[in-house]
């Protein structure tokens, strides 16, 4: 099922972490400009910010991970 994370711009949880894991997004003005999330009304900014974080983390740990191993 498909989670729509903004509704104003119908972007999706996937295409979220898309934009983090494979097109290097750091900050939510980069998922923003990459997505057009958080570009209308607002109310989705802390999702799209905790999502961010998230996957960030998440990334982190699988490089710390893949060096450790090498
Ligand atoms: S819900 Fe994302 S800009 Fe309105």
């Amino acid at each position: 099922m498909e989670r729509i994370v903004c509704h104003c711009n119908y972007v999706n949880y996937d295409e979220i972490v898309e934009a983090i894991r494979n097109d290097g997004a750091t900050t939510i003005e980069d998922i923003r400009s990459l997505t057009g999330v958080n570009s209308s009304c607002g109310r989705c900014g802390n999702a799209v910010e905790a999502i961010l974080k998230r996957e960030l983390a998440k990334i982190e740990v699988e490089i710390k991970a893949k060096t450790k191993k090498t």
